[in-house]
């Protein structure tokens, strides 16, 4: 009886292993292994916004007043140790309606600060969030298995770590002249955050944060550190818990992104 059952499951574990190597379409998507830590991407809409050439209703850097004056969120990755990270794990397209009820925090804080339309899995091309749902999302089982959890867990670890308030209490705040050492900043997170952050500087402007956490979401060094350096990108793959090095010197962390810009001109409603 034991050993039926047994059979049983196995039947079924095989059954749906087929299912994920061979889709409803009978295309081949590849299995990948499970994820090993997470990287919640923020993005500093100071320096993004200042390469907007034109607004849409989607851009967050066109909402005038409304522009985002904090960092918002990029994704919730799962990543690999190795500096690699899975993508497009499983053959289910975004639906906007199971994240219906965030979608005033998501417009908020996980704002899309570009008009085009990034790659998606299985259709194309899709909205900012469909892209991050079904490019990462979907790789971040066993954690989470579906949108609305995965959504609503990357906003709550965004309120809880906030890296624009670490920054500003530690007298980093932004500045149109000022520029900041990187290890200044760096420091200045890991003070509050328990972990190095990689900081991503591009042509000298503070870009991004990224914060690691394990698998439950307790904070975890940086594994990488990327430095931009006059747009050359040198990226060093380590495991966490090695040791960081930093090159880059000075990042500017400047409004300038959301000063530039006539918002007059682009009177925009979501
Ligand atoms: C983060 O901190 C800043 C500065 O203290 C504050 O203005 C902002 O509302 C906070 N953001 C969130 C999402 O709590
Ligand atoms: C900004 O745009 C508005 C509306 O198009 C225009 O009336 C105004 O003159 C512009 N201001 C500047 C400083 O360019």
């Amino acid at each position: 009886m034991a050993s039926l059952s047994a059979q049983i499951l196995l039947c079924i574990a095989l059954i749906s292993a087929t299912c994920l190597i061979i889709g409803v379409n009978g295309s081949a998507v590849e299995r990948q292994r499970e994820f090993d830590y997470f990287a919640l991407a923020l993005q500093w809409p100071g320096t993004i916004c200042h390469q907007t050439r034109h607004c849409c209703s989607s851009n967050g850097c066109c909402r005038g007043s409304d522009s985002p004056t904090e960092f918002t969120i990029h994704g919730l990755w799962p990543d690999y140790n190795d500096g690699s990270w899975p993508s497009c794990c499983a053959r289910s397209q975004f639906d906007i309606k199971e994240i219906s009820t965030l979608m005033g925090a998501l417009q908020k804080y996980w704002p899309s600060l570009y008009c085009s339309r990034p790659s998606t899995c299985f259709s194309g091309k899709g909205i900012f969030w469909a892209h991050e749902w079904e490019t990462h999302g979907t790789c971040s089982s066993p954690v989470f298995h579906d949108e609305y959890s995965y959504f609503l867990t990357a906003l709550n670890v965004y309120f809880k770590y906030n890296v624009t308030k670490m920054l500003n209490e530690a007298g980093y705040v932004p500045s149109n002249s000022e520029r900041y050492p990187l290890g200044g900043l760096v420091s200045a997170i890991e003070n509050s955050f328990q972990a190095t952050p990689e900081v991503i500087c591009s042509k000298h402007d503070v870009k991004e944060i990224r914060l690691c956490f394990y698998k439950d979401f307790k904070v975890r060094f940086a594994p990488l550190v990327l430095h931009h350096l006059h747009d050359l990108v040198m990226r060093f793959l380590s495991p966490c818990s090695s040791k960081l090095m930093y090159f880059t010197i000075y990042c500017q962390y400047s409004w300038l992104g959301l000063l530039a810009r006539n918002m007059s001109s682009f009177p925009v409603r979501l």
